[in-house]
C-alpha cells in the first residue's frame, strides 16, 4: 500500500507556546493577519491575550469571531469576506475544531474557486491557500494538525469532510495552558473523541508503520489522562497529557483515516447539532463491540495499551475488557446516551435514522472500518446507542 504522510511544517508545543504567534507570523512573511475565532473565545479573555501578542508584532490585524459550532458554509463565506475587506494574507485559527476548521477552508477559497462542495471528499484542492497558524484551545479535536475540515452545506444539511494537504496548518502552537479553564463536561467530550481518533486510526484498514505509534501513544495518554483532566481542570501534567495526546490522535487519523465512529458522527450533528466529541463518545462503545470481529489483535492491544486488561491475557477476553472499559469510562465521565443529547427527540430519531445511516455511508469513513457495515447495521447501531 502507498500512502502519504501530512503534518504542519512547524509544531511548537509547551506551556505558553501561543505566545509565539506574531513571531512566527513574521517568519512566515505575513503583512495583515485576520483572525478567526468564536464568541465564547472574544467572551473569554482568550482572544485578548492573542491580539495582545498581535499587537505586539505590530501586524495589522482584524478579527473575525462569528464561527458557529458546527460550523457551516455561510459562516466560511463571511469570514472570508473579512480577509478580503483586509487584504490579508495570513489566517490565525484560535478555538476548538470549529474555529480551526472554518479558517482552514476560509484559507483555502482565498486562493481557490468557490464553492466550498468542489473539495468534498478526498484530495479535490488545486492550490494552496494562505497560511494558518492554529492555536487550539481544547484538548480534542486535533484540527490544529490535521488536512481535515468538516464544514456543513446547509442547502444539503450534510457536513462535509474533506481532506487535502492545502487544508494542513502551516503552524500549529499547542499550548495546554489555554485548556486550564476547560469545563469539566466539555474535557470529558472533547478527551473521548481524542481517544476514538487514537483508535479509529489505529484499526482503520489505512493505518501505516508511521501512524501506528502515534495512535497507541494517543491512547496510552488518553488513559492516563483523561479522568484526572476532568476532575482537576487545574492539572498541568494532566492537561499537557491530554493536549498532546489530541496532537498525536489528530496527526495519526488525519493520516491513517477515522472510521465507523466518525462516520455516524457526523450526521447526528448535522441533523441534531450535538457537539462533535459528544456525538462520538455516544457511539463509540457500540461501534467498537460491532468492530471487533475485523481487528481482534489490534483492539486487544488498545484494551493492553489502556491497561484494561493484563499485557498477557488473550486476544478474545482482552477485547472484552476493551468493550467493558470503553462503557466504564463513558459512564464515570457522565455521557450521556444519544437519546438523553439535548434535542434529540425519538420521533425526530425515527423518522431521519435512516437518512442519517446513508449520509455515514456516503462519507467515506466507514469503509475503512474494520468491519464495514451495510445500512440496515448502521440503523441498529444508532439504535443500541440510543
Ligand atoms: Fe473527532
Amino acid at each position: 500500500m502507498v500512502s502519504q504522510f501530512n503534518v504542519p511544517a512547524t509544531i511548537i508545543s509547551g506551556g505558553g507556546a501561543s505566545q509565539d504567534v506574531g513571531r512566527q507570523l513574521l517568519r512566515l512573511g505575513a503583512t495583515r493577519v485576520l483572525l478567526v475565532t468564536d464568541a465564547f473565545m472574544i467572551a473569554s479573555g482568550v482572544a485578548e491575550k492573542v491580539t495582545a501578542e498581535l499587537e505586539r508584532s505590530g501586524l495589522p490585524f482584524a478579527v473575525f469571531g462569528g464561527v458557529q459550532p458546527d460550523p457551516t458554509d455561510a459562516d466560511v463565506r463571511e469570514g472570508l469576506a473579512a480577509l478580503r475587506r483586509l487584504q490579508g494574507d495570513a489566517i490565525v485559527a484560535l478555538g476548538g475544531g470549529s474555529p480551526i476548521d472554518a479558517a482552514k477552508a476560509i484559507a483555502v477559497l482565498a486562493k481557490n474557486p468557490e464553492p466550498l462542495s468542489l473539495y468534498q471528499g478526498y484530495h479535490k484542492v488545486p492550490l494552496a491557500g494562505v497560511p494558518v497558524v492554529a492555536i487550539p484551545t481544547t484538548a480534542g479535536t486535533g484540527s490544529e494538525v490535521t488536512k481535515v475540515a468538516v464544514i456543513t452545506d446547509t442547502a444539503r444539511d450534510v457536513k462535509m469532510m474533506m481532506l487535502d494537504r492545502h487544508f494542513l496548518p502551516t503552524v500549529a502552537l499547542i499550548d495546554f495552558e489555554l485548556t486550564l479553564s476547560m469545563p469539566p463536561a466539555l474535557t470529558a467530550h472533547v478527551g473521548v473523541d481524542t481517544l476514538t481518533h487514537g483508535i479509529e486510526a489505529y484499526v482503520s484498514s489505512k493505518a501505516t508503520a508511521l501512524t501506528d505509534p502515534l495512535a497507541l501513544t494517543c491512547i496510552r495518554l488518553v488513559a492516563e489522562h483523561l479522568e484526572t483532566a476532568w476532575r482537576e481542570p487545574s492539572n498541568r501534567a494532566a492537561r499537557e497529557g491530554m493536549m498532546l495526546a489530541a496532537t498525536l490522535g489528530g496527526m495519526a487519523f488525519a493520516n491513517s483515516s477515522v472510521a465507523l465512529v466518525h462516520g455516524m458522527s457526523r450526521p447526528i450533528g448535522a441533523v441534531f447539532h450535538v457537539p462533535h466529541g459528544l456525538s462520538n463518545a455516544v457511539l463509540l462503545p457500540a461501534v467498537t463491540r460491532f468492530s471487533l470481529s475485523g481487528a481482534k489483535e489490534r483492539y486487544a492491544t488498545v484494551a493492553k495499551t489502556m491497561r484494561l486488561c493484563s499485557s498477557d491475557l488473550g486476544t478474545e477476553p482482552a477485547c472484552e475488557a476493551l468493550v467493558t472499559g470503553l462503557v466504564e469510562l463513558n459512564r464515570r465521565l457522565n455521557v450521556p446516551r444519544l437519546g438523553e443529547c439535548r434535542g434529540v427527540e425519538r420521533a425526530r430519531f425515527d423518522s431521519v435514522v435512516a437518512k442519517m445511516a446513508e449520509d455515514a455511508l456516503a462519507s467515506g469513513s466507514p469503509q475503512n472500518n474494520p468491519v464495514v457495515p451495510a445500512a440496515d447495521q448502521v440503523i441498529e447501531l444508532y439504535r443500541q446507542a440510543f
